[in-house]
C-alpha cells in the first residue's frame, strides 16, 4: 500500500470523476488510509463505533469480539457482540419508519414483462412483514425454525425473509433456477420446516414452474423421512396478462396454503424478538468441493454492521441514491444488497424478476432511464452478454441518472470493463468491482467510487478491517508484487460463523489449508502498487456466468446415467458466460455414445442441479488421466480444453500417451464450443 502514492502513474489508471469525488464519504488516498488503518489498528473501537448507529436492546455481555484462527489452541471460531440483543429487521425497517420516513419508496419492482409493476413504501413493508410473521407463527414456526424460500425476485420473497428474522426464525433461499433435487437436498439439509415458494414466474418467454418444481421436491422430502407439513404458494402470475400460456398450478389441500387468503387476515403488529447478535440470520448453500453443498451460516449482529458499511461506502450510498442491483435473492449478493445492506442504509432500490434481453437487449437501460437509478451492480457474464448486441440498445436510453456502475461475481476482463465504462457509463461513471463470496457477507475487497484510482480488471483495495494477503503453496506469506492464494488474516463482522451441521468441514476448507488464515479459495496477483487482481479460483469450483459449481457436484449427477463409468468436468473460457463447464466421460462397457445418449447426460444435469450447471460439451473418451493414487488430473483436461500446449509437470500421470489422445479426441469439439 506504501507503494500507491508513487507507483500509480506507471499504469494505466482511472481516478474518480470531480462530481462523484466532491460527494463522496472518502474522496482521497488520506481518508482511506485513516479509515483503514483505524479498522486494522483497533477494530473492535470502529466496529463499536459503526454499532452506535444501530438499535441494540442491550449490550454485549463480555467482549465485542471473540476468536480463534489457531487451530493448535482449538476449534475455529468468531463471535461479535455476543450477548448484545437486536433484532435486524427492526433496524432495517421500524427504525426508519420511526424516524420519519414512513412514506419512502423501498423498493420499486418489476416483472419479466414491463407492465408487471409494484412499489412498496417502508410503512407498507413493514405491515406486509408484521402480517407475514403472523402467519409464520401461526403455523408454528417459532425462534431458530428454519423456513426455506424457492421464490422469484419479489417483494414478497423480501417481506419473507425479514418475517423470519423478524421472529428469529432462520431462512434459507434456495435459488429459483435450482431443480427439484437440489431444492430437496437443500430443504433435507437444513431441516426445513416450512417451505414458501409461488405458482411461477416467466424468464423471458419461458415459463418457469416453480411449484411444480417445488412439490416434487416435497414428495422428494418425504421418502427421505423429512416430511415438510406447510407450503406456502404466493401467486406471482397474477401480473401477468396472457394467463393461457400457463399450465395449471399442482395443488395439495392437505399442505399447501394460498399466501394471499393467509395475509388477508393476519394481524399487521408483531412485535420484533430480541435475539443474541450471534444467533443463526441465515444459512445459504453454496457448492462445496466434495460435491455436497455448504450451508454458510452468517449471524445477526456482525452481519448487519458489514453489510450495512459495505453499501454505504462501495456504493458511496447516500439516501437520494436509487439501487438497482440486477443479483437474484437467492444468492448472498441478493442477501446482502437487495435486502439487508440496502435496507440498513435506508435505500430505495430496484429489483427486476426478468432478464436482461427481453423483451429487448435494452431492458436494463430501460429500467435505469424509469426508475432514474444511480447506482447499478451486476455480473461481467450479463455486460457481456449485452456487449454483443447493438450498442443503439443502450445509447437510446439516455442513462443519465447513473452516477456508478458495479459488478461482482467473477473476474471483469478489461474489454468488458472498458465497454460498460465508456458505452454504458459515458465515462462518467467509476466501475466498482467487487470481490466477495458467499462467506464473507459482503465485500472484501474493492474499490471506493471518490477515492480509488481503477485499473481495469483489478478488485483494487481491501475494503475495512479486511488484511489480505497472498500465499505460496506452503502457506508463505507473499511480500510486494506476487502470484498466489488470496488469504484473510483476520476476522471481521461479516464472515461467515460455521457450516450448519459441519463445523469440522468449516475448519477444513477454509483454515486448514494456510495457517488459520481465511482461505478464500481464489488465486490473485498483487502489482507493484498493492492492487489485488483475482485470477480465478484454485479448488475444484467452476464458475459459470457467476455461478459457483463444484465439479464433485456435476461429476456425481454425470455418474448417474446409466451408461457413465467414469466421469471428469472442468472449465474451459468462454466469451460470455465466462466459463463453459467440459465434461469427459467414459463410458461402461457395452455401450455406444450417441446424440441420445449426449441430450440424456446433458438434460440429467440439467434436472438434478439446474439449468445453469448443464454441460456445454460432453466427450466420451477412453480413459481419464489420473495419477498413481488413482486422483484424475483435472489440472491436465482444463489445459486440454483451453487448447494449451505446455502441460506443466505429468511425471505422475499413470499413462503418458492418454494426453495425446485426449487432445485429439476433444480437437474438433473445441473448435466448435
Ligand atoms: C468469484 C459471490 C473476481 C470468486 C459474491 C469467488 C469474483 C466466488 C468476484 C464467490 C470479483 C466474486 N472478481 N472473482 N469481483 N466476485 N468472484 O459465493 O471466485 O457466489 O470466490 O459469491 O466468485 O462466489 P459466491
Amino acid at each position: 500500500m506504501k507503494s500507491l502514492k508513487t507507483n500509480l502513474d506507471l499504469n494505466p489508471v482511472y481516478p474518480p470523476s470531480d462530481t462523484i469525488q466532491k460527494r463522496a464519504y472518502i474522496s482521497s488516498l488520506d481518508e482511506y488510509l485513516k479509515m483503514y488503518n483505524a479498522s486494522i489498528e483497533d477494530p473492535v473501537q470502529f466496529w463499536e463505533n459503526i454499532s452506535a448507529q444501530f438499535f441494540w436492546k442491550s449490550k454485549p455481555a463480555g467482549r465485542f469480539l471473540s476468536y480463534n484462527f489457531d487451530l493448535q489452541k482449538g476449534p475455529i471460531f468468531v463471535k461479535w457482540m455476543e450477548g448484545a440483543s437486536t433484532n435486524i429487521c427492526y433496524n432495517l425497517v421500524d427504525k426508519h419508519v420511526q424516524d420519519g420516513y414512513g412514506n419512502k419508496v423501498a423498493y420499486y419492482w418489476e416483472g419479466n414483462e414491463p407492465s408487471e409493476q409494484k412499489q412498496i413504501t417502508y410503512q407498507a413493508l413493514l405491515q406486509a412483514i408484521c402480517k407475514c410473521a403472523n402467519v409464520l407463527k401461526s403455523l408454528g414456526i417459532t425462534k431458530g425454525d428454519r423456513v426455506a424460500i424457492y421464490m422469484p425476485t419479489t417483494i414478497e420473497a423480501i417481506v419473507v425473509m425479514l418475517s423470519c428474522a423478524r421472529i428469529g426464525a432462520i431462512h434459507t433461499v434456495i435459488f429459483a433456477g435450482f431443480s427439484a433435487d437440489a431444492l430437496a437436498e437443500r430443504m433435507i439439509a437444513a431441516k426445513a420446516k416450512l417451505l414458501i415458494t409461488a405458482d411461477g414466474t416467466f424468464r423471458g418467454t419461458k415459463f418457469i414452474p416453480l411449484k411444480s418444481i417445488a412439490t416434487q421436491a416435497l414428495i422428494q422430502c418425504k421418502a427421505a423421512d423429512h416430511p415438510l407439513h406447510h407450503c406456502i404458494v404466493f401467486n406471482r402470475l397474477q401480473t401477468i396478462k396472457q394467463p393461457s400460456n400457463i399450465p395449471d398450478i399442482p395443488w395439495d389441500d392437505s399442505m399447501d396454503h394460498s399466501w394471499e387468503a393467509l395475509i388477508a387476515s393476519a394481524s399487521d403488529v408483531c412485535e420484533p424478538e430480541w435475539v443474541d447478535a450471534e444467533d443463526p440470520l441465515f444459512i445459504l448453500y453454496t457448492s462445496g468441493s466434495t460435491g455436497k453443498p455448504k450451508g454458510v451460516v452468517h449471524t445477526g449482529g456482525g452481519y448487519l454492521l458489514y453489510a450495512a458499511t459495505a453499501f454505504k461506502y462501495a456504493f458511496d450510498y447516500h439516501p437520494e441514491d436509487i439501487f438497482f442491483c440486477s443479483g437474484d435473492l437467492g444468492w448472498i449478493t441478493g442477501h446482502t444488497f437487495n435486502v439487508y445492506g440496502a435496507l440498513a442504509c435506508r435505500s430505495t432500490s430496484v429489483i427486476f424478476d426478468g432478464i436482461p434481453t427481453y423483451p429487448d437487449g435494452g431492458r436494463f437501460w430501460d429500467l435505469i432511464d424509469r426508475y432514474k437509478v444511480t447506482t447499478f451492480y451486476t455480473a461481467p457474464t450479463a455486460i457481456r452478454t449485452l456487449m454483443k448486441l447493438e450498442s443503439s440498445y443502450v445509447t437510446k436510453h439516455n442513462r443519465t441518472s447513473l452516477r456508478i456502475l458495479g459488478s461482482v461475481g467473477e473476474p471483469i476482463d478489461p474489454s468488458t470493463w472498458t465497454w460498460l465504462y465508456e458505452v454504458v457509463g459515458a465515462k462518467r461513471c467509476p466501475i466498482i468491482d467487487t470481490f466477495w463470496q458467499t462467506e464473507t457477507g459482503a465485500p472484501i475487497i474493492c474499490p471506493l467510487p471518490g477515492f480509488t484510482p481503477l485499473k481495469p480488471g483489478s478488485a483494487t483495495l481491501p475494503f475495512w478491517g479486511i488484511v489480505p494477503t497472498i500465499v505460496d503453496d506452503h502457506g508463505v506469506d507473499i511480500i510486494g508484487e506476487g502470484k498466489g492464494h488470496l488469504v484473510i488474516k483476520n476476522p471481521w463482522p461479516g464472515m461467515a460463523r460455521t457450516i450448519d451441521g459441519h463445523h469440522q468441514r468449516f475448519q477444513s476448507t477454509y483454515f486448514e489449508p494456510y495457517n488459520g488464515y481465511y482461505y478464500t479459495g481464489d488465486s490473485a496477483k498483487r502489482d507493484a502498487d498493492g492492487y489485488f487482481w483475482i485470477t480465478g479460483r484454485t479448488d475444484d469450483m467452476l464458475n459459470r456466468s457467476g455461478h459457483l459449481i463444484s465439479t464433485a457436484e456435476i461429476e456425481s449427477t454425470l455418474m448417474q446415467h446409466p451408461s457413465v463409468a467414469e466421469a471428469a468436468a472442468v472449465s474451459a473460457s468462454h466469451a460470455i458466460k465466462g466459463e463453459s463447464i467440459h465434461c469427459f466421460i467414459v463410458l461402461k462397457n457395452g455401450w455406444l455414445y450417441n446424440q441420445m445418449i449426449d441430450s440424456e447426460i446433458k438434460s440429467i444435469v440439467r434436472n438434478k442441479l439446474g439449468a445453469f450447471a448443464a454441460p456445454d460439451l460432453v466427450y466420451p473418451v477412453p480413459a481419464l488421466p489420473k495419477v498413481g493414487s488413482g486422483k484424475i488430473m483435472r489440472r491436465l483436461l482444463r489445459k486440454i480444453v483451453r487448447q494449451e500446449v505446455h502441460f506443466g509437470d505429468t511425471s505422475t500421470l499413470v499413462d503418458q500417451n492418454i494426453i495425446d489422445w485426449l487432445r485429439i479426441l476433444t480437437l474438433h469439439k473445441v473448435k466448435i464450443s
